[in-house]
């Protein structure tokens, strides 16, 4: 899949899949599907596999060491990387540093920013060095101080306007997609109709172009952090904790390793 393609997929009414990976195995094994169209190295890694509770403390290292692991195990795959807390809002020069060592170093072929107000500017400087930026509004975790937790956002109309106007102003800036995380599904509808690139819900409910979720919380294995919204297709964290627990019975037992 390539950044046009994507475009395509809208104006054909196709839906779009897109999935969290973090690690070359987990990149594999979505590559290989053959199914998902974007691969997100998002700042979720944060909470998922750093164990932090919130995406706030991810780094720029962290982004470019598991994006250059995401790379690795999925070459041809379409690669958003997330831009993590404070590595673009400080200058513009610190914003096409960050975002130029997502693609040189990590090997991303795009990146994601949380936010609108002077990050738009800040996309359309990305977009005209020839970096790709997908676009996130509605609930934004690195702002979840500000927006006052993990909750819906855009609830009243002069909300759900603002976001409306700072959706099409990061169309306007190039962003080739746009992330809705969390807002009413009429919001989400009309914000889709009104925009000509792809939006991507999560949380959103079901009238977007396409749809993200984070690839632990579909598999079962973010536990008591799993959002209501995701639909959990697998029980892996049960599966592990079978194998690990028949494993140390049979060390324990003699059973493994054979003689
Ligand atoms: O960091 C992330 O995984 C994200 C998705 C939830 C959209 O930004």
């Amino acid at each position: 899949m390539r950044i046009p393609d994507i475009r395509a997929r809208k104006a054909a009414g196709e839906k779009i899949a897109m999935l969290t990976a973090y690690e070359a195995w987990m990149a594999r094994i979505l590559a290989a599907s053959g199914m998902v169209d974007m691969l997100l190295v998002g700042d979720s890694l944060g909470m998922v596999e750093l164990g932090y509770d919130t995406t706030i403390p991810v780094t720029m290292n962290d982004m470019v060491r598991h994006t250059r692991a995401v790379r690795t195990g999925a070459p041809q795959a379409l690669i958003v990387a997330d831009m993590p807390f404070l590595s673009h809002q400080i200058g513009i020069g610190q914003a096409m540093r960050n975002a130029g060592r997502l693609i040189q170093h990590g090997g991303a072929t795009a990146v994601k920013l949380e936010g609108a107000g002077p990050t738009v500017a800040t996309v359309a400087r990305i977009v005209s060095a020839g970096i790709p930026v997908m676009g996130h509004l509605g609930l934004q975790p690195q702002s979840v101080h500000a927006q006052g937790g993990f909750r819906r956002q855009a609830i009243d109309p002069d909300d759900q306007r603002d976001l409306l106007s700072d959706a099409l102003a990061l169309e306007d800036a190039g962003a080739f997609a746009i992330v809705l995380e969390c807002v009413p599904r009429e919001l989400a509808r009309a914000v889709t109709g009104k925009l000509g690139v792809p939006v991507i819900g999560i949380g959103s409910g079901p009238d977007c172009d396409g749809q993200v979720l984070v690839t632990h919380d579909l598999l079962g294995l973010s536990g008591s952090r799993t959002p209501r919204f995701a639909k959990q297709y697998a029980s892996l964290g049960e599966a592990i904790s079978d194998a690990v627990i028949s494993f140390s019975a049979d060390v324990r037992s003699g059973a493994f390793p054979h003689a």
